[in-house]
């Protein structure tokens, strides 16, 4: 049997170490058209230089005679800066074994994922891959549920954050699913638990991988992606652009950058209709209030009736909650609390102060959305909001109606400071509906029943259609005019800076899944 013997020489042995990096790192496989490399990718999302590499003398484990064994077995793994902080991250290999988690795979993956909670820094998973490697057979599948718990122990006390770059297919989409943000490039990346050729064979379906989970399935009618990417580059500086936003972990504050004003010209005083049931663009609102106008939307293709974003006040994270009332009215069906709920959960989570603007006409009603539980998945915002502890700041803007008023923000779920417009109409229900309620038999034996049906409506709406008798009751803490917005939000925001909510003692609470 023939030995390699190593060089004798500490030259020799330095030359010889450089070689063996240099065959490590090749990366001479062929990949796909318009892909970059795991390495390259990892090179466009740190701060160049940044990089520190682990494992990357790891070999895959050897699955028979004269077995493929390339070096770090399809996933780099490391950790590195973005904007100067650190961040662990893993890249997929797809020319190493499909990107597949084997046993070598795994264990540098889920190692990563060690260092980042002793650490406390973020993780970033650049997926791009097969899944758990046939070949190695329940050693993948261990070191999937491993990486899983990994997550689950990492939710909520450091950011986690999935690219997913190519497929994401089987029990391996559900790691990323975990995690609290994914990004998708658009006609590159799918995600699912069975491909097209799976579903046509046990359910007769056709359906191709892009209609299936694509970047656009995905962001916009599942709801399992945040983020829509045009290309990788797009889809990595997304990721720096979010972690600007967000402290390294649960225990850190966000960064604090200088204030900036929001554009000026946007006119506040003007901007609800002075027609009930016309729409108009809550953007325009958000932006007229957050530094700089900047909002990051979160999941803006999905449920765009409420929009949740990450912004900056006084150059202080906050995250934005908002009934879109150029969607749907703004109304509140099952994904739009779900999708509101979780981002409650997130910023909660990690200290970051929960903004939100209401002008909701309720939860939606109908067959469709009783029958798929919109008691139980609506009622998942409700405990969101309840259960936060960090400072909330809520403005009325126009409606705020039934369970809609409860939900958004209100004082008894917990909001700390509460504004309303002038134009807030903080009721049991709109006018209409009210009066058909409690006056239908009496309009019913009216001689002018329209016109009795007008005062009523008129009358309910001097006392009810107004945030008066919420503000009497100190549920309001101040009617305020719009173009004041900023200014109050800036100050409870201040006053906020310090509050503690201490809880009682309990395993973890049960909230409606
Ligand atoms: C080993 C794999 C692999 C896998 C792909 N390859 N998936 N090798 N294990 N899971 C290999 C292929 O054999 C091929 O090798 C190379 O990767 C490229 O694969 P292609 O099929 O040619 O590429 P493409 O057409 O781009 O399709 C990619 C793909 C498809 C969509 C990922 O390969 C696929 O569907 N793979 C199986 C996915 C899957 O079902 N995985 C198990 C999930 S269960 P050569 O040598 O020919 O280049 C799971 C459990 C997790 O992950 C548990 C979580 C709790």
């Amino acid at each position: 049997m023939t030995t390699t013997r190593l060089p004798d020489r500490t030259a020799d042995r330095v030359l010889a170490l450089e070689a063996r990096q240099a065959r490590a790192v090749a990366g001479d496989r062929p990949r796909k058209r318009g892909k970059f490399s795991a390495r390259e990718r990892i090179d466009l999302l740190l701060d160049p230089g940044s990089f520190t590499e682990t494992g990357l003398f790891v070999r895959a484990r050897p699955t028979g005679d004269g077995a493929d064994r390339p070096y770090g077995d399809g996933v780099v793994t490391g950790c590195g800066t973005i904007d100067g902080r650190p961040v662990c991250v893993f890249s997929q290999d797809s020319t190493v074994f499909g990107g597949s988690m084997g046993e070598a795979f795994g264990e540098k993956t889920v190692a990563l994922m060690d260092l980042a909670l002793r650490t406390g820094c973020p993780v970033i998973g650049l997926n791009d891959g097969g899944g758990a490697r046939i070949q190695e057979g329940v050693v993948s599948l261990a070191l999937y549920a491993e990486l899983v718990r990994r997550n689950v122990q990492a939710s909520g006390v450091i950011p986690q954050i999935s690219v997913v770059l190519g497929p994401c297919a089987g029990g391996a989409a559900y790691s990323p699913a975990i995690t609290d943000f994914t990004v998708m490039v658009d006609g590159a990346s799918h995600m699912f638990v069975t491909g097209p050729e799976v579903i046509e064979a046990v359910t007769g379906e056709r359906t191709s991988a892009e209609e299936l989970g694509g970047a656009r399935t995905s962001n916009s009618l599942s709801g399992n992606a945040h983020f829509l990417a045009a290309d990788e580059t797009e889809a990595l500086d997304t990721v720096r652009e979010l972690l600007s936003y967000l402290p390294v972990n649960n225990l850190e504050r966000p960064p604090q950058y200088a204030p900036l004003p929001p554009p000026s010209g946007i006119p506040l005083d003007e901007i609800v209709p002075d027609r009930l049931g016309q729409a108009y663009d809550m953007r325009d609102i958000l932006r007229a209030v957050v530094d700089d106008g900047e909002l990051l939307e979160i999941q803006e293709l999905f449920a765009p009736n409420v929009i949740c974003a990450l912004a900056l006040v006084e150059g202080m994270s906050v995250g934005v909650v908002a009934n879109q009332p150029a969607h749907a009215a703004g109304v509140l069906d099952i994904d739009a609390s779900e999708k509101a709920a979780r981002f409650v959960r997130f910023c909660d989570a990690f200290g970051i102060p929960l903004l939100t603007f209401a002008d909701v006409p309720g939860y939606l009603s109908g067959v469709r959305q009783e029958q798929a539980g919109i008691i139980r998945r609506g009622a998942k915002l409700l405990y969101a909001y309840a259960e936060a502890t960090v400072p909330k700041v809520t403005v009325v803007i126009r409606k705020a109606y039934g369970g809609g008023y409860a939900v958004m923000g209100s004082k008894h779920l917990g909001a700390d400071i509460n504004l309303a417009w002038p134009t807030a109409r903080i009721a049991v229900m709109g006018a209409e509906g009210a009066v058909g309620v409690l006056h239908r038999r009496d309009i019913a034996a009216a001689e002018e029943p329209e016109a009795l049906r007008a005062e009523l409506v008129a009358a309910y709406e001097d006392t009810h259609g107004t945030p008066y008798p919420a503000a009497e009751r100190g549920y309001v803490d101040a009617v305020i005019a719009p173009r004041d917005t900023r200014a109050h939000i800036c100050r409870a925001l201040r006053a906020l800076r310090g509050k503690r909510a201490p809880m009682p003692e309990r395993r973890h609470g049960n909230i409606p899944l």
